[in-house]
């Protein structure tokens, strides 16, 4: 069976001392969950830090994005070999707002992808459509061709260690959440496109979270779905106890 797993996107908040103040607070609280994998993402800045405070606990560290090189002239980007070298298990790649701001391809998020595989670090491939496509009946098209391109040329055997995380757009940060019925079928038919590009096996391994406005009071409802494998959390990751809560829905 899949394990669930409970990721906070910090995005660009918490200064350094913050974030230590928060990790304190998570360690304590989480301190008994076993039976599912919780990941937290700060910002680059944070990661060392983190590193530190996070060793022996049961709360992973994740980075919030990579370049796909190993090192070279590429002013201001931080790649696979640094995070790993800082404990980073998990790197998000292709979120909607590095799509959206910084202009980011499905084919940099395959190569990102892939980098990330190479140095043993494991890829949360965010996809999801946008109000517009939803309006005109292509989120299932749009996120097929997303998985697809994302995973292109990406070995069978790699899959395990791939998470997908469906976080419609219109969802992300505006208090509304696709109901838990649709996020599920959206979320199974990621699952079929991996089954196509790939086999049953694959599909079966694959695990496929949801985000985009999850709360401590929807955790529950969103997370016991069939074919949801846990959340990718923004906004509600940054307190201790909604991101408790939602960790322990
Ligand atoms: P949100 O963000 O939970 O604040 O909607 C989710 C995300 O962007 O990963």
């Amino acid at each position: 069976m899949r394990t669930p797993i409970i990721a906070g996107n910090w995005k660009m908040h918490k200064t350094v001392d913050e974030a230590i103040c928060l990790t304190r607070e998570l360690k304590e609280a989480l301190k008994d969950i076993k039976d599912r994998e919780i990941v937290i993402c700060p910002p680059f800045v944070a990661l060392h830090a983190l590193k530190a405070e996070l060793e022996g606990s049961n709360i992973k560290l994740g980075a919030q994005n990579c370049y796909f090189e190993d090192e070279g002239a590429y002013t201001g980007e931080v790649s696979p070999v640094m995070l790993k070298d800082l404990g980073v298990e998990y790197v998000i790649i292709g979120h909607s707002e590095r799509r959206g701001y910084f202009n980011e391809t499905d084919e940099l998020v395959n190569k990102k992808a892939k980098a990330l595989l190479k140095k043993g670090l494991k890829p949360i491939i965010c996809v999801g459509e946008s109000l517009e496509q939803r309006e005109a009946s292509e989120t299932e098209s749009v996120v097929k061709k997303q998985v697809f391109r994302d995973l292109d040329g990406i070995e069978p055997y790699r899959i395990k260690d791939i998470v997908i995380a469906y976080e419609p757009i219109w969802a992300i940060g505006t208090g509304k959440t696709a109901t838990s019925e649709e996020a599920n079928r959206v979320i199974s038919i990621i699952r079929d496109t991996v089954k196509e590009m790939y086999s049953e096996k694959e599909a079966s391994l694959i695990r496929i979270q949801y985000g985009g406005s999850v709360k401590a009071n929807n955790a529950h409802e969103i997370l016991t779905q069939s074919e949801i494998d846990g959340a990718l959390v923004g906004g509600a990751s940054l307190q201790t106890d909604s991101f408790t809560a939602i960790v322990k829905y």
